[in-house]
């Protein structure tokens, strides 16, 4: 298969996983793509990030403390976070992957009631039911977290972006499915606390394990704006 081929169906073949079976990942498959994904560049090859890869035990420890600090409201952020970040171009796409994403699990707005075995659930319960599978990464046998340095510089947070797309290219090519979950990012104490991390400022949790082919929610595909709609090439 031609490099570009193959580049093609690794980026392109990579989707939000929302839904995972529960096998774990082997081990020297885990330690290969954290081993490539550390091939990412960065800025005079700093490599500012940080990275905690949580399996087993440890990680339904920590799902269950994101479940308990998001009970009791305790909610830390160390990349501040306001929905006055986004221009009315990007709302307008939020808006068309919530309705895509939603749509597929059943909670949209006139969908107030649904069966679920013998019982009926209002779409409220269904999205506070949704929100915590996300607590507990979609079901993944392992979750990533990402720490960019403590300063928080916007340069060196970049280049953790760039780490983590690399790594979650790695994972697809491993044939490793992922998630990406700025939410975790909302319970940067109680991550750290839970792991035992000291310092570093928590950017970004990556799920990762084998999607369930059989959730609805993994079908769910967003497109791309066309290439003239952010790009321009100049002569
Ligand atoms: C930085 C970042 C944070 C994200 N956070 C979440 C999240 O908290 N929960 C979630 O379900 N998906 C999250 N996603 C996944 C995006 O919704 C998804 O990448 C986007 O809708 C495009 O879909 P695709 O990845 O399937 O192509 C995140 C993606 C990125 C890049």
């Amino acid at each position: 298969m031609a490099l570009s081929e193959a580049a093609e169906r690794i980026i392109r073949g990579r989707r939000a996983t929302r839904a995972f079976l529960g096998d774990a990942v082997p081990e020297k498959t885990v330690r290969a793509v954290f081993e490539l994904a550390g091939a990412a560049p960065s800025n005079s090859n700093v490599q500012p990030w940080r990275v905690e890869v949580v399996s087993g035990a440890t990680k339904d420890r920590l799902a269950d403390a994101l479940v308990d600090a998001d009970g009791e409201g305790r909610r830390t952020v160390d990349f501040p976070y306001s929905e006055a970040i986004y221009a009315p171009e990007h709302n307008q796409r939020r808006a068309a992957f919530g309705q895509a994403l939603y749509g597929a699990l059943g909670i949209s707005r006139d969908a107030r009631r649904t069966g679920d075995g013998g019982q009926v659930r209002d779409a409220r319960e269904m999205l506070a039911a949704y929100n915590t599978a996300s607590l507990r990464f979609y079901g993944a046998p392992h979750v990533a977290l990402l720490f960019a340095p403590d300063s928080g510089d916007p340069r060196l947070t970049a280049d953790v972006g760039m780490y983590a797309q690399t790594l979650l290219l790695a994972m697809r090519a491993h044939g490793v499915d992922s998630c990406p979950q700025a939410l975790l990012s909302f319970y940067a104490d109680t991550v750290r606390e839970t792991l035992g991390v000291s310092g570093g400022k928590l950017l970004l949790g990556v799920a990762f394990g084998y999607a369930d082919p059989a959730a609805r929610v993994n079908a769910v595909s967003v497109g791309r704006e066309p290439l003239e709609q952010t790009t321009r090439f100049h002569h």
